[in-house]
This record gives structure tokens, C-alpha cells and sequence, in this order.
């Protein structure tokens, strides 16, 4: 039984979640875009859900997060936000919503948190972005930073490749990304999310920052973890990155409860008696 249910669990803050990098416990994050996957995380006593733009591929379709809207990212995050007691809820800043102006961002983070009901945002990028971080946090809204392979510069990348493999101080490089991450965290983030380098750049932020980093595709020495629980579920069509451990094929699972529906339908075998209502009082109808 999870401690959410005896509720020995205290709730995840943005200091609990500090604390940790002195701490032998990892932090355990996944994704969620819905209230009914968040209720289910929560209860398992995942630290961080983060309502990624990933949710842009996920849910709507898009092959890169460069279409999602803070409008779209409002929405779910306050779906997600309603179906959790104890995790911290992170918000993603989409594209274009942070890079203008300061101003802008701290309006598009404030509208996460006021209307999303997330504790924190998370923004992709080092330098470019660290004099936005400190606005951010200026205003007492916590920002987690996202280093190494950003989703969003995925026109600049060519696509969702492997960062960090190059030496030099271009963009996307070794040494670049580490110094991203050091200026991510002079800027006052609390957090910062590694994704797809080399797990050797990973451990040498891990042990150079003092805030917690947590990796996807970056090895086993970040302080914690976060994979898209689509991915590590099964769910999705296509394969996803070599680095998601799948935990679970749920895509076969639901295609062969699909098409025993369909064929039970089809026979009329479903509905039995047992799913056929009759005149019985409303009070004794339950949800099947
Ligand atoms: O959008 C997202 O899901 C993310 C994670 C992959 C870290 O940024």
C-alpha cells in the first residue's frame, strides 16, 4: 500500500525537493497531461509530475512541442493539478512563451501557477535564458531549468538528437552545456532537468551544481529520474527513445481489449445480462 493512502507521505515542495540533493533518495518524476493519470501517479508517491509540452506529440499529434500553447498548457495543468495531494506539479513554459521578453515570462509562468495551480515552471535553455530565470524567481515563482538536449530547439538541433558529444563552446557542446547548467543554477533555479548527453557530462553537472538534477537519458548518477510515462508504460505507436526502460506494453493490452469489444459486439455477446440494466431502483445502479 502506497503512503499516500495512509497518508504518512508530508507533501513535495520546492525545498523538499532541495533538500534532496543531500539526501541518498532519488527523486522520482514522471509526466502526466490528465487528471485520472495524475490521481494514479500521486498515489504511488511519484516526487515530481510534470506537465510536460511533450503533451504537444502525446496528445495532440504534433511531431515536435513547437506548436503547444500556454493556453493548452493551462489546461492541463489544471487537470493534473486537481488529481494531486502530495507530488510537486512542474508546469512546461511552451515555445515562445518565455524567450521574448522577461515580462512575458513571468506573465506566462504566473498564469501556469495561478491558473494551472502548479508549484513551479520549467523552462529549456542555459545562457540565453538565465537573466529570465532570475525575473522568474524574482517574483517567488520557482523555476526548474532544462539543459543538454532541449525539445525546442529542435529546428537548431536538427531534430531530437543526442547533445553534448562535441567539444568546443558552440551550442550543444560538452563544455556548453555544462556551463548552461552552472548558469542555471547561479540564476536561482532549484532544479534542473538533463536530457539525452553523454552520462559522463551528466555526473560532472550532478557533482558541480548544488541543486538536484534530475536526468532522462543521462545515465544513473543525476539525483533523479524522470521518464514520459507514455513511453515507459508501452503506450505509444512508435518506439520510443533507446533510453526508456518500458515497464509495461500497454498498447498490445488495450488493441486486444479493443478487438475483443469489437468482436464480442459484433457477435452479441456483449452486452450478457450481467451489463443489462432493468427496473431496479436508481440507488442500486452502480458504474459498471
Ligand atoms: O516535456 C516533457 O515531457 C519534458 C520531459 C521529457 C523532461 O520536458
Amino acid at each position: 500500500m502506497s503512503s499516500y493512502q495512509t497518508g504518512v507521505s508530508p507533501p513535495i515542495t520546492v525545498p523538499s525537493v532541495r533538500e534532496r540533493k543531500h539526501s541518498s533518495k532519488k527523486i522520482v518524476a514522471l509526466t502526466a497531461y490528465d487528471y485520472t493519470t495524475a490521481l494514479l501517479l500521486d498515489r504511488e508517491d511519484v516526487d515530481i509530475i510534470l506537465v510536460g509540452d511533450s503533451v504537444a506529440s502525446i496528445v495532440q499529434g504534433e511531431s515536435n512541442t513547437l506548436p503547444v500553447t500556454l493556453d493548452d498548457m493551462v489546461y492541463h495543468c489544471r487537470a493534473v493539478s486537481k488529481g494531486v495531494k502530495r507530488a510537486l506539479v512542474v508546469g512546461d513554459l511552451p515555445f515562445l512563451s518565455y524567450q521574448i521578453s522577461p515580462e512575458d515570462a513571468i506573465r506566462s509562468a504566473g498564469r501556469l501557477l495561478k491558473e494551472g495551480r502548479v508549484g513551479a515552471v520549467k523552462l529549456e535553455g542555459g545562457m540565453a535564458v538565465a537573466d529570465t530565470i532570475k525575473r522568474i524567481v524574482a517574483v517567488d515563482i520557482p523555476v526548474m531549468g532544462h539543459v543538454g538536449l532541449t525539445p525546442q530547439s529542435y529546428h537548431r538541433m536538427g531534430g531530437h538528437k543526442i547533445q553534448g558529444r562535441s567539444h568546443g563552446d558552440e551550442n550543444g557542446s560538452w563544455e556548453r552545456i555544462l556551463e548552461d547548467a552552472l548558469q542555471v543554477e547561479a540564476s536561482g533555479a532549484f532544479a534542473i532537468v538533463i536530457e539525452g548527453v553523454p552520462a559522463d557530462l551528466a555526473t560532472e553537472i550532478t557533482k558541480r551544481v548544488t541543486i538536484p538534477t534530475i536526468g532522462i537519458g543521462a545515465g544513473s548518477q543525476c539525483d533523479g529520474q524522470i521518464l514520459v510515462t507514455h513511453d515507459m508504460l508501452g503506450l505509444g505507436i512508435t518506439d520510443p527513445p533507446r533510453f526508456v526502460k518500458k515497464y509495461l506494453q500497454l498498447s498490445d493490452q488495450i488493441g486486444e481489449a479493443v478487438r475483443n469489444y469489437a468482436e464480442e459486439v459484433r457477435s452479441g455477446a456483449f452486452p450478457s445480462a450481467e451489463h443489462t440494466l432493468t427496473n431496479l431502483p436508481i440507488k442500486q445502479l452502480k458504474r459498471a
